[in-house]
């Protein structure tokens, strides 16, 4: 069993109000106006960004957010597929991310140019693409999915379809074995999310026996197989208000436990920890700041660009993924 390290657990106490806004923060307000921008926000970014969004939620809930936006400026505080899946929604906006190098590991694990040459060498599988993947992948996609409705999307692929699911194995298996579909599986994975260990959450459990474990989907099966919730970002805040508990384990990227604070106050969120840290940031998520979201704004760049081929290419299996969402 390897070692897990001692370290002070992460815990977000029950708080009366939010840390009030700061004078960068009341800067990117009055920019936000001035460009007629609204800005959405991943779970996961830091607390100073996710105060001065206008919508902060999961993938799913972004998409249909981006897709909706009327405001010349979309500025969107996440990483780069997400970004780029708002210019593939909604191209008529100025896409903004804060950081171009914001990137993440699942979608780099799939090149375009692999699937396509798997494609060639299997021309009648049924692509299924988790939406943590490039425009180029989604663009040789038949539907897409998020954590939010992988279970729903991947039940209406027709059954005498043999399904291929990219780019994370993790997320790929449990839809697998809750909805009894045999998938073939994208070697890829979350960086951040194997990094939990059955080892480090049974340690916490430990310390806190009364509080739930809920766990993202991207983590490996021995973690997802301990916890009392697996599910999306978004469906952490719903568990989180119906759950009689009073206190949850987070096991998920660090900016959730802003969110769950915000939402629910009332309630104590312990950090899932990893075998060395008491609690698990993705790196790219972090490369957005407050600094580089007002710059954004000041200088309307940096903007997603996007080959018009390629867009229209992958819009219809985002689109195909919105109407079967909603079904
Ligand atoms: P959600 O859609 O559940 O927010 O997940 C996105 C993500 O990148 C998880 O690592
Ligand atoms: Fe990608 Fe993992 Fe970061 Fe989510 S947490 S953006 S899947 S690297």
């Amino acid at each position: 069993m390897p070692a897990v390290l001692d370290y002070e657990p992460l815990i977000v106490a029950p708080r009366s109000a939010p840390p009030s806004l700061t004078a960068i923060q009341d800067e990117i307000l009055a920019l936000k106006q001035e460009r007629n921008a609204v800005i959405l926000a991943h779970n996961y970014q830091i607390e100073a960004i996710q105060q001065v969004a206008d919508y902060v939620g999961d993938s799913l809930g972004l998409s249909y957010q981006a897709q909706a936006a009327e405001a010349d400026v979309i500025l969107f505080c996440g990483v780069h597929f997400m970004a780029e899946t708002a210019k593939i929604v909604n191209p008529g906006r100025t896409v903004l991310l804060p950081d171009m190098d914001a990137g993440c590991s699942l979608s780099d694990s799939c090149p375009a140019e692999r699937l396509a040459a798997y494609k060639e060498a299997n021309p009648e599988v049924y692509v299924v693409a988790y939406i943590n993947c490039s425009a180029g992948v989604k663009a040789l996609s038949d539907v897409i999915c998020t954590s939010g409705n992988a279970k729903k999307i991947v039940s209406q692929v027709p059954a005498d379809r043999e399904i291929l699911f990219v780019p994370d194995q993790n997320l790929g298996q449990w839809v697998s074995q809750q909805t009894g579909r045999a998938m073939k599986m994208w070697p890829g994975s979350c960086y951040a999310h194997v990094q939990f260990t059955t080892e480090a959450i049974e340690k916490i459990r430990l310390q806190f026996p009364d509080a739930p474990v809920m766990a993202h989907p991207e983590c490996v099966q021995a973690v997802r197989d301990i916890a009392d919730e697996v599910c999306s970002t978004e469906m952490m805040v719903k568990f989180a208000k119906e759950s009689p508990a009073q206190q949850i384990i987070v096991v998920t990227e660090s900016g959730m436990l802003h969110r769950l604070a915000k939402d629910v106050p009332e309630k104590t969120f312990i950090a899932g920890p990893t075998n060395t840290c008491a609690c698990n940031d993705c790196r790219f998520m972090k490369m957005n700041t407050i600094e580089k979201v007002r710059d954004a704004l000041k200088i309307l760049s940096p903007a997603i660009e996007m080959d018009e081929t390629v867009r229209v290419a992958a819009l219809a299996p985002i689109q195909r993924m919105l109407d079967w969402s909603k079904a």
